[in-house]
């Protein structure tokens, strides 16, 4: 394992302004955000769509790296140019989702455990040949009114999730730890704060346990957040102070980013919310963004499946960029939406 190696991709991803494109859906989820749009989902239809996103001018100025799937890495332009290739002629980092997704964990009904370990060493070495140099691997933590999540449930995730980093780092990839702790239900942010802290505290704990150099990881965490159905909702303010709070007990200052997902927040507020933490002076950690739906909804928007209006949604997608690099900054307002 190149240690140097790790941490030079790790830091190049979150460098000033910079922040990752989660443009790994599955071919499952994709379908469903094209649906959305009305737009055919065809193997050419999701290659055209991330092309757009990829070759859209000026974005390597906010985007450090982005996430692949499968299918994906295995995709050119238009002209034959694969598109780790593409993005490595513009300073882009490539990643691969290596996750196989999170299913019911036997006899603890309601918590979730994320497969995929096996098999995964000659995986990355594939993906590796390939051009990928990072990886995400998705724990997914779900809040419920009784016990759920089990200490169990989160101890077998953050397993799960240690065991993948240590594999990555020894093929030579910077694992992304995601322990997504989801934002569905009713909730209030005390819930979502301490629930974060316990998966954060089990996240570490099996890091170490497992010999994981935290120097060359990225931690992509949720935000600490009120559920979507509660009826109090937090101001950008509460949400970045108790995000930082929670992050600084348990996240060690040798991590060198964190990357927050957004996990169903509007584009505005996640961009906002990223702002607020910023805003707040420098931290142990560069805190960034790694969005899926918050980057990529208004350009499905403006998309929607016609070629015609590719420039238009290349527009929307440079939008998005800009205003989270600011964000980066702490330098974003939101009366800058629509100005743009
Ligand atoms: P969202 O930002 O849409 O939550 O997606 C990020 C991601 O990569 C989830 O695994």
């Amino acid at each position: 394992m190149d240690i140097e190696q790790l941490k030079s991709v790790a830091n190049a991803i979150v460098a000033k302004q910079k922040g990752v494109l989660a443009a790994d859906e599955s071919t499952g989820t994709i379908k469903k955000r094209f649906d959305s749009v009305k737009a055919e989902c065809t193997e050419e239809s999701r290659r055209r769509y991330r092309e757009i996103l990829f070759t859209t001018e000026g974005i390597e100025r906010y985007v450090g790296g982005v996430i692949l799937y499968d299918e994906t890495l295995r995709q050119s332009t238009r002209d034959g140019v694969p598109f780790a290739k593409l993005l490595s002629s513009r300073g882009i980092v490539s990643g691969i989702k290596v996750d196989k997704g999170a299913k019911p964990l036997a006899l603890f009904p309601g918590d979730k455990l994320t497969e995929g370990l096996d098999g995964l060493r000659e995986r990355l070495a594939e993906y590796s040949q390939l051009g990928a140099q990072f990886a995400k691997w998705r724990a997914v933590i779900e809040i419920d009114e009784r016990d759920i999540p089990s200490a169990y449930g989160i101890r077998a995730n953050a397993h799960a999730l240690a065991r993948y980093a240590a594999l990555c780092q020894e093929a030579g990839l910077v694992p992304i730890v995601e322990p997504e702790v989801l934002m569905d239900g009713a909730h209030g942010i005390e819930r979502c704060e301490a629930v974060t802290a316990q998966v954060l505290e089990a996240v570490f704990s099996e890091l170490d346990a497992h010999r994981v150099v935290l120097e060359g990881i990225l931690l992509k965490p949720n935000m600490v957040i009120p559920g979507m159905k509660c009826p109090r909702q937090a101001s950008a303010q509460e949400v970045a102070g108790a995000t930082i709070r929670c992050l600084k007990r348990y996240v060690p200052a040798a991590v060198p980013g964190i990357v927050f997902l957004s996990g169903g927040q509007s584009a505005e507020d996640a961009t906002d919310n990223l702002n607020a933490m910023n805003a707040l002076g420098a931290q142990l950690w560069e805190l960034s963004f790694s969005y899926g739906r918050a980057l990529q909804a208004p350009v499905l928007a403006a998309w929607k499946g016609q070629e015609e209006n590719a420039a238009a949604a290349q527009k929307a997608f440079f939008t998005r960029c800009r205003l989270n690099g600011l964000a980066r900054d702490g330098e974003y307002l939101r009366s800058m939406e629509g100005a743009a």
